[in-house]
Parts: structure tokens; C-alpha cells; sequence
């Protein structure tokens, strides 16, 4: 089904998207960008390669927000293939026509513009922006985005003296269609070549493994001073450890939600995840100190390239950081250990959020479930001749026109409402299966890890509540063990191997995606492997 297909659709989406600005607030400030995205050549590894850059810039430039700002966003594609630029996180409550995801939107052909434009309702945080289609985001395109509190809005910590972003994340010299190409010939894609930290090589911090010349990423700090740092996992397929070396990190929010304050000395932050930690230079100056990125729960000292490394720099420091890495944790074959981070992430339901009132629990734990689904991923087979996750043994195809365009005009045939809501044991296919869920009714989604690697799940456009993780299979009696009060609220989730996790979510709008797989984000599984399911929820 061609029918939306080329200029006719963004045309049909240009009406769209005139319809929805003239309903927003008037009286909210408009924060407007011009987004080109190219192909420029850079060597953050020594090889040099040609990445995907937002004006000119690898990563791409800061999107600084703040809470109800209206945001229109024209982006430029100035690539070979087709783009679609999504945000995850950011809420597009009833507003999926600019999620910038297959299923909702048609992409933007090369040589084309296509401006966004929505609204930063109701939240404030630290999010990231990407290219979502075609593994594009293996070959750059990303850049950070806050959304800042409002001023009369208070913060559930005292204002950092400074702001920092890393976007951190695995990184392979092969280009993103490359990588494809291993993908759809049944070849996994190996172990990455590195991990850049703001586009950047690692320090050389032991010159058997880390050639010379490389740029590397210094923060410039002030002793005494306490900074936020806002991380972010933009990479592929790799679960990262941060560290900064002598120094806390309090975790303070994940992905828009201010968490109880804890310290940690070093944090798992999977692949598509946003974590702020406020860090205090309470360390002497005697010299600079290291940051660190390093693969997690994989064979370390065969994964030992895989680490991106960072200079913390005291003003008044006396030297350059040596010796080795700060340590990294050694309990990846401890089956628990996977868990333990997680299950501390709480939400603090006193602080306020992007409102005056406290984030609160929302009495989740007390709604009536409508539906369950358990979604058991396996380990990626190949199907077709091309190497594809799934769930529930579906691995998603999308379809020629997107889910809810199709919905919308009543397409018939696009897509089928045949999603089952637990694993069957039949031979694994390639489908456009969705979930027929109840409107407005609150869902209980399982994980389950039938995988031997971990995980990101994200559900886009929306967060949902982290209420149980544990190791095995799940059972109705697991349901025993679910933090019913202050489980965090976020839009992506890991899982184990041989783990699963519970979410919550509350159902009131258009639509929603989840996905996963060891390339864990949705978007990318849309159009080339893995696995997607939509969760279609009928308003019309
Ligand atoms: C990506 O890599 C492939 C294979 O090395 C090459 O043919 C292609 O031109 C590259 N694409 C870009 C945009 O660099
Ligand atoms: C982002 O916006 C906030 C609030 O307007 C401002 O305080 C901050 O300096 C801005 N950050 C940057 C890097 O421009
Ligand atoms: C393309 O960009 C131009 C200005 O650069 C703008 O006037 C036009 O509205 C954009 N088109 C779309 C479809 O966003
Ligand atoms: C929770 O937020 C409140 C309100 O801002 C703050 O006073 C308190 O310290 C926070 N508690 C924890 C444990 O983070
Ligand atoms: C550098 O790394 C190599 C390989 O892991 C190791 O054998 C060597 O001891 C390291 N050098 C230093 C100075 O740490
Ligand atoms: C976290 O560690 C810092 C020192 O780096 C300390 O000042 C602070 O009190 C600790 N906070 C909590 C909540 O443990
Ligand atoms: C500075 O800190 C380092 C690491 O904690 C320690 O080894 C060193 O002795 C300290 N130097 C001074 C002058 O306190
Ligand atoms: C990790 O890799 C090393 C080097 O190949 C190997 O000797 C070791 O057995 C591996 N460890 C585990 C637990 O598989
Ligand atoms: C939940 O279901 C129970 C039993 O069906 C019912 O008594 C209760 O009122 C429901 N609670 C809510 C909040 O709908
Ligand atoms: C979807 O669910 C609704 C409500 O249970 C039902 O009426 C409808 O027939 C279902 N659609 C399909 C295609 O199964
Ligand atoms: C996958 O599931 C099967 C049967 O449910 C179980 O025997 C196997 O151990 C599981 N494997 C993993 C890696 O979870």
C-alpha cells in the first residue's frame, strides 16, 4: 500500500502539522532550530570515516528547552537515504505525527525538509535526539536535549554550579550501512571498535592500547565546585559502566524523573538510557583524573578496547591523569549483580517535578491491570536469510504506509491486530502484527529475556513504571514482588539475560512502540532487523 507514499504524504503531514500549532498555547514561548544533517569526514578512532553531523557538528548541537516551550525544529536531509529525526522521551502526548518513527511518520526523503514541531509538555530532564531509521544512528546524527525546569519550579537539589553533557557509546568504523549489510546477510555485528565520549577517542591511557594522536573529551572544572553531568548511552548495542575516577556520582534523575539521591562510584547505563549525576570536586589537584565509559557484562578483558576515556581537568591540577583505569565492577558473572543498580533506582515522590506538586506515585500500584502481555525475546535467528530478533517469535516488518496513517484513514490490509499476548511455540516469522489493547486501559507489560545478551527496551512518546525485575521466569506469583509505591518512571529499560521486568504503563494515548533487542532501539529494528511490536490503541 502506496498511498501515502512520496510527496503526497508530506503533504498530507504538512496539513497535519498546520492543524496542531494553531492549537497550541499562544502564550509559550517558541524555540526554533534549522537541523542540516550531512555526512562529514572525521577519525575518532584514527580511521577516518564519514559520520552523520547536525550543522556541521558531530554530535549534533544542544537542544535547550525548558518546560511548555513550543519547539519547531526544521530538518534538512542532506544525506543519501531517507531520515526521520525522533526524541525519544519527550512526550508526544496525542501528537505522534512528530515522534519521527516509522510507524507513525513517513520519512523524509534525501534533499527534502520536514519541520517538527511539539510541545515540552509537562516535563523537564535530560534526553537525547537521534536519526531513527537504518541504523543511522551507528554513523552519528545524536545531540543532547534538556528541558529545564521553569523558574518558579524547584529542583530537589541545590543549583549546580555547571552543566555538562557526555553522550557516550559503542562505536564501529564500519558505517551504518555496513553494518546493515551484516545484518541482512545473517552476520552478526561483532564487537564494536571502541566507545566515543562526545564524538571522541579515548585518552591514551596505556599506549599498547590506544594509539597516539587520538582527540579525546576534557571537562574543565573548579575544585569545590559541584556540576551536573547529563549521560547518555547513544550507542548501538553496548551496556556501559561510567566512572569518574576519586569522585561520587549522586544519581539525582533518569530520563525526567528525579530519583532518591544516591551515590554510586560507578553506574551501568544501557543503551538508550539518560542518567544526571551531580559531582563535587572534592579531590586534591594533584593531577587530572580519568572518565570512563566501559563496556558491561561482557567478557572484559576481551571487550578491553571496547572503553572510552575522558580527562576530568581541575583548574588548578598539577598534572596529567596516569596509571591505570579506575576499576571497573567484577561481578558480571554474578547473576544478581545485573539487578542491584536497577532495583535502587527509586523515584523521589516528594520532589516536584516539572510542576509545583510532588512527582508523586500516581497510586499506580492500586489501578486495576486491563491487560497483560508477556513479551519473551530470543536470541536474534535468521529468518529470511537476514538476521532478525523477536518477539513472541514475530520479528516486526514494517508496513508501506505507517501503522497510524493507515489507522487514520482507515487502510485496510497495512497492518493485522493479531499480536499474541504471550509466547507461542511456533516457527518464527516476519510479520506486521500489532496489539489490539484496550483505550484508556492500563497495561502490565512483562520482558522476559530469553536472550544471552542484555537488553534495552524503550517504549517511545511515553514512560512507564519500573515495578519489578527479577531473575528466572515469570510467574503470576512474581507479581508479589512488585513495588507498588515509588518505582521509577522511564522510557527505557534493560533486561537481563534469563531476567525479566514488569512495567506499567497508563494508556490514553494514540499510540506507543516498544522494542528492543541487543540494538536496542526501536527505530532501527523498524526497517532492518529485530523486532518491534505496536501497541495500537483506537481513539477514532
Ligand atoms: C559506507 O561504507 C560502505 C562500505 O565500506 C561504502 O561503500 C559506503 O560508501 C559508505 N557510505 C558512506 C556514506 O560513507
Ligand atoms: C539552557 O537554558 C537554561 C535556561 O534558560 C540556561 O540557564 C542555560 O544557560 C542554557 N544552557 C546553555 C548551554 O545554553
Ligand atoms: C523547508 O525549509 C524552508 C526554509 O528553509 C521552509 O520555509 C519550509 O517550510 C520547509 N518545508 C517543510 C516541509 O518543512
Ligand atoms: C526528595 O526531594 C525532596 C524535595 O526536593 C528533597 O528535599 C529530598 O532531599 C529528596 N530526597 C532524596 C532522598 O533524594
Ligand atoms: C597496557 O595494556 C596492556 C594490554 O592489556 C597491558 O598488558 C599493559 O600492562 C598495560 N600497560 C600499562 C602501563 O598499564
Ligand atoms: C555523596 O557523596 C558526596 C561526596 O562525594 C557527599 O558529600 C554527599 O554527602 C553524599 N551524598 C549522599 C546522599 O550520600
Ligand atoms: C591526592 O589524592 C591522591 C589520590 O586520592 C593521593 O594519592 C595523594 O596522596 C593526594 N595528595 C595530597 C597532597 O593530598
Ligand atoms: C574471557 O576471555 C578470556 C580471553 O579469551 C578467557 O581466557 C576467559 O576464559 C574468558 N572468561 C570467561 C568467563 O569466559
Ligand atoms: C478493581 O477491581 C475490583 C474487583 O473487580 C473492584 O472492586 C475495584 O473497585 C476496582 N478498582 C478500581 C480502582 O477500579
Ligand atoms: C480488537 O479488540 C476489540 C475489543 O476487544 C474487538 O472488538 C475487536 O474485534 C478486536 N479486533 C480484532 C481485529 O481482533
Ligand atoms: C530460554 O527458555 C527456556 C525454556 O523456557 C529455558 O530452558 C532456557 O534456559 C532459557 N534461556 C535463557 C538464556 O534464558
Amino acid at each position: 500500500m502506496a498511498l501515502f507514499q512520496s510527496s503526497s504524504t508530506s503533504l498530507f503531514l504538512l496539513f497535519h502539522i498546520a492543524l496542531l500549532s494553531t492549537l497550541s498555547l499562544a502564550a509559550d514561548p517558541t524555540i526554533t532550530f534549522d537541523f542540516k544533517l550531512s555526512y562529514i569526514t572525521v577519525s575518532p578512532l584514527g580511521v577516518p570515516q564519514k559520520v552523520i553531523a547536525v550543522n556541521g557538528q558531530f554530535p549534533g548541537p544542544l537542544v535547550n528547552g525548558t518546560t511548555n516551550n513550543n519547539v519547531v525544529i526544521n530538518v534538512r536531509n542532506d544525506l543519501d537515504e531517507n531520515l526521520l529525526m525522533t526524541w525519544p522521551g519527550i512526550q508526544m502526548r496525542r501528537n505522534s505525527w512528530q515522534d519521527g518513527v516509522l510507524g507513525t511518520n513517513c520519512p523524509i526523503p534525501p534533499n527534502w525538509n520536514w519541520t517538527y514541531s511539539f510541545q515540552l509538555k509537562d516535563q523537564i530532564g535530560s534526553f537525547f535526539y537521534y536519526p531513527s531509521l537504518n541504523l543511522q544512528r551507528a554513523s552519528g546524527g545524536f545531540g543532547p536535549f534538556v528541558i529545564n525546569n521553569r523558574e518558579v519550579i524547584q529542583i530537589p537539589f541545590a543549583q549546580p554550579d555547571g552543566d555538562f553533557v557526555l553522550l557516550i557509546g559503542d562505536w564501529y568504523t564500519r558505517n551504518h550501512s555496513a553494518l546493515r549489510a551484516d545484518l541482512d546477510s545473517g552476520k552478526d555485528l561483532g564487537m564494536p571498535d571502541g566507545v566515543l565520549i562526545n564524538g571522541k577517542g579515548p585518552y591514551r591511557y596505556n599506549t599498547t592500547l590506544v594509539p597516539d594522536g587520538l582527540p579525546y573529551e576534557t571537562i574543565n572544572v573548579d575544585p569545590g565546585k559541584t556540576y551536573r553531568f547529563r549521560v547518555h548511552n547513544v550507542g548501538t548495542s553496548t551496556s556501559l559502566n561510567f566512572r569518574i575516577q576519586g569522585h561520587n556520582l549522586l544519581l539525582v534523575e533518569t530520563e525526567g524523573h528525579y530519583t532518591v539521591q544516591q551515590n554510586f562510584s560507578s553506574f551501568d547505563i544501557h543503551v538508550g538510557q539518560s542518567c544526571s549525576f551531580l559531582v563535587t570536586m572534592d579531590q586534591n589537584a594533584t593531577s587530572d583524573y580519568y572518565i570512563v565509559a566501559s563496556a558491561r557484562f561482557v567478557n572484559e578483558s576481551l571487550w578491553q578496547k571496547v572503553t572510552g576515556v575522558g580527562i576530568l581537568h581541575y583548574s588548578n591540577s598539577k598534572g596529567s591523569a596516569t596509571g591505570p583505569l579506575p576499576e571497573a565492577p567484577s561481578d558480571i558473572y554474578n547473576q544478581w549483580s545485573a539487578m542491584n543498580q536497577p532495583k535502587a533506582i527509586r523515584q523521589n515522590t516528594t520532589a516536584s517535578g516539572a510542576r509545583p506538586n510532588p512527582q508523586g506515585s500516581f497510586h499506580y500500584g492500586s489501578i486495576n491491570v486491563t491487560d497483560t502481555y508477556i513479551l519473551r525475546s530470543l536470541p536474534p535467528s535468521t529468518i529470511d536469510g537476514k538476521l532478525r530478533a523477536t518477539l513472541n517469535g514475530i520479528s516486526f516488518v514494517n508496513p508501506d504506509t505507517p501503522i497510524r496513517l493507515a489507522d487514520l484513514n482507515q487502510v485496510k490490509g497495512s497492518y493485522k491486530l493479531d499480536f499474541p499476548s504471550e509466547p507461542l511455540n511456533r516457527p518464527l516469522r516476519r510479520d506486521t502484527s500489532v496489539i489490539n489493547a484496550t483505550y484508556k486501559g492500563f497495561i502490565e507489560v512483562i520482558l522476559q529475556n530469553n536472550d544471552t545478551k542484555m537488553q534495552s527496551f524503550h517504549m517511545n512518546g511515553y514512560s512507564f513504571f519500573v515495578a519489578g525485575m527479577d531473575w528466572g521466569i515469570w510467574s503470576e506469583n512474581s507479581r508479589g514482588s512488585y513495588n507498588k509505591w515509588d518505582s521509577i518512571s522511564r522510557c527505557t529499560i534493560e533486561v537481563g539475560f534469563s531476567i525479566w521486568t514488569m512495567c506499567y504503563r497508563i494508556c490514553g494515548m494514540l499510540m506507543f512502540l516498544c522494542c528492543g533487542k541487543t540494538i536496542s532501539v526501536l527505530e532501527i529494528s523498524c526497517t532492518l532487523f529485530l523486532f518491534i511490536f505496536y501497541l495500537l490503541i483506537h481513539l477514532l
